[in-house]
Order: C-alpha cells, then structure tokens, then sequence
C-alpha cells in the first residue's frame, strides 16, 4: 500500500517522488516473515561481515523475561540473554513500564539541557560502583574508547596493555587493543598496544599461568612503562571463552602498574551488574582499577554505555566532550529501573546461588561426557563449557551442533572461545531452578546422542556458518 497515492500535491511535491512506500503495516505483520525471507533481506543489504546463529535460525518477534517466542509460537528458555544483556529479563514488565513512561514524557534533549534521570543515574552509580564521577555514552566500544581517551589525557601517555585473546569493541582504537584476532577489523590498528599473555592456558595451573602473565606485564612495563597509559582487562575474558582472572592476578596487575604511573581499566561489559555475583567482577576478584566501564545489562536492552573514575582520574577530561545520546532520557530512566530490579529482587545474590548450583551441573555433563566436554569455567551466571580443546576444529563443530539441536528442544546457548568451541551460559538473572534442570536435562541427551562416528563426520563436515559476538 502506497499513502503517497491521492495524497496532497504539495506533500507529494515536496516528497520528490511517490515512491516512498508506507512501513507501518511492514513492521506490524514483521512476524510474517519466514527465517528464509529474513536470511534474504539480510544477504541483500547487510554488510557481508554479518553473521548468525544456526543452520535453521529462528525468527524471534517477543520476549517475557526468561523466555522469547519465534513467528512459528515456539517458545525457547534463553541461556544467553542477547550476549549477556537482558540481564534483568527480557521486556520486564517493572522496567518496561517506566521505560514506555519517560519515551511518553520526554525522549532526549542530549547533556547541554538539564534533565533529570542522567544526574539521578550518575548519582546512584557514584554511590553502588565507588566511583564519584560517570561519563554516559550508547555502548560498550564507546565506553572503552573513552575509557583509553581518559588514560592517555590523565598520563600524557600513548601506549596500552592488553591480554591476547580479549576483546574491547568495534571502533578503531578498541579494536586495537582487541586480542582475539577474528574481532580485529580494522586493518590499521594502533601500534602504541603491547600483549601480554592472558593469565590462561588448558592444562596449566591458573597461579602458574598467572605468573607467566605477570613476567610479561613487568618486562613490558620495564620496558616501555613512561609511554603506556593503561592496562585494559575484562576480569573474565567472556568472548575468550569464559576465563576468570585468577586468584589475586588482578591486585597483583594493579601494584605492577601503579609502580610506572601506568592506570588499569577493567572492561566490565559483559561481567557487570550483577551476574558474576556482585555489580562488579573486579571487586569480586580483589581489585580496585582506575577506570571502570559498562554498557550491556546496566540498559536491560536499551542501548547505554558509561565510564567512571575517580576524581582525580576524571579531572583529566576537562575539555567539551559530550555524546548525544548519552545520558538520554530514555535509557538513564530504564538504568535507573535496571538498577532498583537488580536491588528489591537480590539478583546479585541469585546470581551466585543458581550459577554456583549450574556450575555443578555443568561439571556433571563433564564427568558424564569426558570426550566431549573438556573444562567448565566462570562465575555465577557467566559460564562456558569447552568442546574438546584437545581438537578445536572438531570442538566448534559439535558446539555448533550442540546449539542447533538444543534450540529445536527450546533452550538458545551462546559461543564464543578463540576457536568457537565454548558453550555460553548467560541467562537472565531471573532464570529458576526449573529452567536449569531442564535445559540441563535436554544438554544430557544433546552430549549423549553424540557418538565418536558423529564426531568424525562432524570433524569432516568442518565448523558451521553461524557466529555471533
Ligand atoms: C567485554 C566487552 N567489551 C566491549 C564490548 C563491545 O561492546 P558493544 O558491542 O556494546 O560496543 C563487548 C561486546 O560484546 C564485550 O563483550
């Protein structure tokens, strides 16, 4: 249907053309389109570096906290909660209910007008993270891109630290400190980034692999220690494939890196608010860095991005910096409401509960499956199960078939790891004891149906399309 038909010259004369086509009933009837016809769409006029689960995705058109709904009415129990962001459930009725009420009320303005959610939000951040100062943005790149911006402003310094295998964004200098090379777009990345190795390796104990990381950090900064600004590190490294700093590796980092001036950023993306069993994993694993940044969960599903610091980090940026969308109305209100849902409903105590009872769950398919399941990792509700990592290639195609066949029983689990062989396990925090057990359950018959012959042909068929960050 075309409005523009019979409508008003003048309008029409303005439009240019009649040929702009009426997309509301496009968007209303959008659960009429078939996977295959979304594939298309996609192929057509995506960009050729996107890619998507399955061999046979769904097409998800609803969500009710735990669970989401496909145009067919299938229901599946999400375990990945949109890579860790619907932390608090999807379309949570507590939070998009004051949601839906700020879009009525006031959408945006940007920071150059008062408004009050961003202040509130600032505020309450300040008083739950320690962290008096807060700078808002839309994402978890931008955070971390402004998180490096500060450390080189406060030190006068250019350089950074990383550990291979992380991962830090999108734009150009947070691809730049990105370890996992299948994440490092950008052809020309900042040379100023020294790797060091990430305090893991299979087969090792963590305290020695931690200690192998530390001697890289301390030649690095002997080395070039008067031009580095800061370390960045996601206390778990979650598209590294679910691996927790060790005991005491964290502290240990920081007392390095105070001794050159140099800042530590811990990248808590994926890991904040809540899920790990506390709002942040750095003061879980013993920490205190300089800067921390957020995104993710702290917007349930609306787009937010932040960095804080301490005062006398943040005095550094003193120069007009502003983001538009930063601070909007909209997605500061829904934090807010993120934030009181994390508080009356404990989930940061949920989280440690049910993840440590899942864990063992998951070291239970381990003893069941030892050919297949080769270590279980994480904390609270950030788990990953590795697929053969004596055989990555033959590990990310049984992952791959793990997930296809655990979404045709209901139950949609992530992957990420270097070679794509980690099952993820990052549900909304709301998830029960029920939804464990079951998806548990169906697990227990995936991992069993696998056979060695299935594994060989599976080791010829090569890994399946579908990839995701
Ligand atoms: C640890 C970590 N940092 C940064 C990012 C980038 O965040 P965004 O995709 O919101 O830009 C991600 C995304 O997955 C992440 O997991």
């Amino acid at each position: 249907m075309d409005v523009t038909q019979g409508a008003n010259p003048a309008k029409e004369t303005l439009m240019g053309a009649q040929t702009v086509p009426y997309r509301g009933e496009a968007h209303a009837s959008a659960a009429a389109l078939t996977p295959d016809e979304v594939i298309a769409l996609r192929r057509t006029h995506f960009f050729p570096c996107t890619q998507h689960f399955y061999q046979r995705p769904p097409v998800l058109i609803s969500g009710s906290m735990q669970k989401v709904t496909d145009g067919e009415g299938r229901e599946y129990t999400d375990f990945f909660a949109g890579v860790s962001v619907v932390a608090t459930g999807h379309c949570n009725p507590a939070i998009a209910e004051a949601t839906a009420q700020q879009v009525r009320k006031l959408q945006h303005t940007t920071t150059i007008y008062l408004t009050e959610p961003s202040a509130l939000l600032a505020q309450r951040l300040a008083k739950l993270l320690d962290y008096p100062r807060v700078f808002f943005c839309n994402s978890g790149s931008e955070a971390n891109e402004g998180a490096l911006v500060l450390a080189r402003r406060h030190t006068k310094r250019k350089g950074f630290i990383s550990l291979t295998q992380s991962l830090h964004g999108r734009t150009s200098l947070t691809t730049s400190v990105t370890g996992l090379s299948m994440w490092r777009t950008d052809p020309f990345p900042d040379p100023d980034v020294y790797f060091i190795p990430r305090p893991y390796e299979y087969g090792m104990d963590p305290q020695q692999a931690a200690q192998i990381s530390l001697d890289a950090l301390e030649q690095t900064l002997r080395e070039h220690g008067d031009r580095i600004a800061a370390m960045i590190v996601e206390p778990i490294q979650g598209n590294g494939g679910m691996i927790v700093m060790p005991d005491g590796y964290l502290a240990r980092a920081k007392a390095l890196l105070e001794s050159y001036g140099v800042l530590m950023i811990a990248d808590e993306i994926q890991t904040g608010f809540g899920r790990t069993g506390q709002l942040l994993a750095s003061v879980q694993l013993g920490v205190k860095p300089d800067i921390v940044t957020m995104a993710k969960a702290l917007g349930g599903g609306i787009p937010i991005g932040a960095f804080a610091a301490a005062e006398e980090v943040a005095a550094s940026l003193n120069v007009p910096s502003a983001s538009t969308f930063g601070g909007n109305p909209v997605s500061a209100v829904t934090a807010l409401a993120v934030l009181d849902y994390i508080e009356s409903e404990q989930l940061t105590e949920r989280a440690a509960r049910l993840g440590a009872a899942f864990k063992l769950g998951l070291e239970r398919m381990k003893t069941y499956y030892p050919q297949i399941v080769s270590e279980v990792r994480g904390m609270g509700l950030m788990l990953g199960a590795e697929l053969r990592a004596d055989d990555p290639a033959v590990g990310a195609a049984l992952t791959d078939r793990v997930l296809e066949e655990m979404k045709d029983r209901g139950f949609l689990v992530g992957k990420n790891g270097v070679f794509r062989n980690v099952l993820a396990f990052q549900p909304p925090i709301v998830i029960d004891t029920a939804d464990i057990e079951n998806m548990l359950e169906a697990l227990d018959a995936v991992l069993g149906g696998i056979d060695q012959d299935r594994i060989k042909a599976l080791d010829a068929e090569g890994a399946g399309e579908g990839e995701a960050q």
